[in-house]
């Protein structure tokens, strides 16, 4: 770990004392809990159990890891709790909002903008789009913020991940690591309270991965955006508070 972490500095540090509400939450709530979670994916006629029964609690703040075999159902639980799919059986709680397979899409919406952020392994940019009206774009289509104040938003956000002087690049101009400097600043532009990530780092070499491991561990110190990362990466294993394993669709080991 020789590389200097950036220095993360956002406008925003309502992380931990407020939720929407205004109300002051303990740093031991229960952000993410996940209860006897099934999901059966239908193939043809048949279905594909990709998860069999997952309990699973996350703290607000917290670091937790997901690692396990492929195909294990890492990418299906991550899905879930981020409402871009539902369980087939059991129920999912977000920042307490219960989750079932009868919940409105709006409010599954409402949630995924106001409280969730997403980083991929791909890095999903528009190509004919800059970095920063790429980080932009979230904000402009919810449309409540005036252009200067977006603009001063993702301006502090590409400063926050080191990505300052190239905010006028387009991605093809960007090395891999840089573009995905791009998507966490993406991800964070609505200050959500989770960010779920799924093999960030794969696609990006040592250097890289080290850059954004530091930067994600800054966020979630600094400001206690609680954070759940899948990966292969065993020498990740360190910046998270706590490993679970998934293998055939069940959490197999937490440590
Ligand atoms: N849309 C889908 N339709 C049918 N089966 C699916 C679908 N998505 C996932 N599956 C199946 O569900 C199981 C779990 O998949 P999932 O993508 O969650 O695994 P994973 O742990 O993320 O694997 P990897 O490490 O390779 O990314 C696999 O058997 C997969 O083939
Ligand atoms: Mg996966």
């Amino acid at each position: 770990m020789d590389a200097p972490c950036n220095e993360i500095v956002l406008e925003s540090s309502t992380y931990l004392e407020e939720d929407t509400n205004g109300s002051v939450e303990s740093d031991d709530t229960r952000i993410v809990e996940v209860k006897n979670c099934h999901k059966t994916y239908l193939h043809g006629i048949e279905g594909v159990a990709a998860l069999r029964g997952v309990n699973l609690s996350v703290k607000r703040g917290e670091f937790v890891m997901l690692y396990g075999t492929s195909g294990g159902g890492k990418s299906t639980l991550l899905n879930l709790i981020g409402t871009i799919d539902r369980p087939t059986k059991g129920t999912i709680k977000i920042c307490e909002t219960l989750i079932s397979d009868r919940t409105p899409d709006s409010e599954l919406a409402e949630l995924r903008l106001k409280r969730l952020g997403f980083v991929f392994q791909t890095f999903n940019l528009i190509s004919q789009l800059t970095a920063i009206e790429n980080v932009e774009l979230p904000l402009t289509l919810q449309g409540e913020l005036a252009v200067a104040e977006r603009r001063a938003r993702c301006r502090q956000l590409l400063k926050s991940v080191g990505m300052e002087e190239r905010m006028y690049h387009l991605p093809s101009q960007l090395s891999g690591g840089e573009q995905q400097r791009v998507t966490i600043a993406r991800a964070l532009v609505n200050w959500p309270d989770i960010l779920l990530l799924d093999e960030p780092t794969g696609d990006l070499d040592t250097k890289n991965t080290e850059l954004v491991m530091r930067m994600l561990v800054d966020l979630n110190k600094r400001y206690g955006i609680t954070m759940i990362m899948v990966t292969h990466d065993i020498h990740l294993r360190n910046y998270a508070d706590r490993i679970v394993h998934l293998r055939d669709g069940k959490v197999r080991r937490m440590n």
